[in-house]
């Protein structure tokens, strides 16, 4: 099939690599030049594992195209792909212009029946209005047909969860561009979920949120857990063995972040209110997840009440390992708060270093390795589980002023702390 994908961030790049690489004709279309010019050479914009691979050899093999001239990009396209973004406006709902924009394009540039396949996030209904917005603009007599195929790739392992997703799913209003949809991903041997339009749209709000709740809920149990002594691990690990609860996204932390989940589940919640529905649940969980990161500090400030002058080494500045994607990351939060309150931050990332001095406080410094950032410091703060960190050796913290650690991703095993006399705080476990 020849593919059309518009927008080359997180969602598109992957989608449309991927889609080449099964043997479709892929054109990947951006407004951003300097990007393109990169791309075609098989640069990678955003750090994947295995993406910038799969694309040089599309390329190379005469399947995959990049440009930034949107005529040329859907000349030969039998479907295309919306991947825009859908940024958070400031009450939470969903920016949809980029959205909009491209759907105009679309229909401005048509000559001849297409399928459009949404894939961005977009509140229910929204596909609706692209439908309307794409048959009020058209400019010639074919048939566009709009399809939702919302995205669950995850950050650092997108290109492994393309080939090993859970499900794919198609909403659309005719069998037959759903059965184009289908056929287009069977090479993928993923199962398909085929619904109407509106419940596709949802499914990916609710999966979201219900990923965010379960992530909220045990990060609740920890805290209750830290003040009862029990430990947080042991009791998510007894929960998961119910196959209803699932042993998943029950790893207690500093809380959800990212471009995904803080943005959808408040988009969900306005989405809700739209219809005059409170979304109780979820404004709690919103609520328990930005009270989270502050309970790393809160247990750094009790050790350490004055952090004038100290030295404060941060481990992972990602919002989570395998990115470099600095979208709502703990470690926003955690410096700016450091440096307010008079310490001097040492910072270390394996990936995301560049992009973190694009958006971090201009006092955070930064050192090229674990060892450079520990060494002297009065605390470290663990912020991202990345294996360099988990895997370090633990005579790193000896180089400390006083070896206090108080990790919020849980990266060590209590005991061992101990034994290398470690003061070390976790989340959910005893001390
Ligand atoms: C998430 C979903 O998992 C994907 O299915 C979805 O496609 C994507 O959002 C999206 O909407 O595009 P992603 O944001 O890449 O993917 O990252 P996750 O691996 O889900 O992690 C999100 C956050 O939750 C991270 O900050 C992570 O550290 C945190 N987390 C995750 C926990 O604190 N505990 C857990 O047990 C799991």
């Amino acid at each position: 099939m020849n593919i059309a994908v518009v927008g080359t961030g997180y969602v598109g790049l992957v989608t449309g690599v991927s889609l080449s690489d099964v043997g479709h004709t892929v054109t990947c279309i951006d407004i951003d030049n300097e990007k393109i010019l990169k791309m075609k050479q098989g640069i990678s914009p955003i750090y994947e594992p295995g993406l910038s691979d799969m694309m040089t050899r599309n390329i190379h093999e005469g399947r995959l195209h990049f440009t930034s001239d949107h005529q040329e990009g859907f000349e030969s396209a039998e479907v295309i792909y919306i991947a825009v973004g859908t940024p958070e406006r400031e009450d939470g709902s969903a920016d949809l212009s980029f959205v909009e924009q491209v759907a105009k394009d679309i229909a401005f540039h048509a000559i001849r029946n297409t399928v459009v396949v949404t894939k961005s996030t977009v509140p229910v209904g929204t596909n609706d209005k692209i439908q309307s917005i794409i048959d009020e603009s058209l400019v010639q007599q074919v048939n566009l047909e709009v399809v939702s195929n919302p995205e669950f790739l995850k950050e650092g392992s997108a290109i492994y969860d393309s080939f090993n997703g859970d499900r794919i799913v198609i909403g659309a209003n005719s069998k037959e561009a759903a059965n184009i949809l289908e056929e287009i991903n069977k090479p993928f041997g993923v199962p398909v979920f085929k619904t109407d339009i509106k419940s596709a749209e949802m499914i990916k709000y609710a999966s979201n949120a219900f990923l965010a709740t379960k992530i909220s809920f045990i990060n609740e149990i920890s805290n209750i857990c830290e003040r009862l002594g029990a430990n947080v691990e042991d009791v998510a690990n007894g929960m998961g063995m119910d196959k209803r609860i699932g042993d998943k996204f029950l790893n207690a932390g500093i809380g959800y972040g990212g471009s995904c989940f803080p943005k959808d589940t408040k988009a969900l919640i306005q989405i809700a209110g739209n219809v005059e529905y409170e979304f109780e649940l979820l404004k709690g969980v919103v609520k328990v997840n930005q009270k989270q990161q502050g309970l790393l500090l809160a247990k750094l400030n009790e050790r350490i009440p004055d952090l004038t002058g100290k030295r404060i080494a941060v481990l992972g500045l990602a919002f989570k390992p395998n990115t470099d994607d600095m979208r709502e990351a703990a470690s926003l939060v955690v410096t700016e708060n450091l440096i307010y309150s008079g310490a001097e931050v040492m910072a270390y990332d394996p990936v995301a270093i560049d992009n973190a001095k694009k958006i971090l406080n201009d006092d955070v410094r930064y050192a090229s390795c674990v060892e450079d950032a520990v060494k002297n410091s009065d605390a470290t703060l663990i912020l991202t589980e990345w294996d360099e960190v988990r895997n370090v050796d633990l005579d790193v913290f000896k180089s400390m002023n006083y070896p206090l650690v108080i990790d919020g991703r849980n990266c060590f095993e209590l005991e061992e702390m101990k034994d290398n006399n470690i003061e070390y705080h976790s989340v959910g476990r005893p001390v």
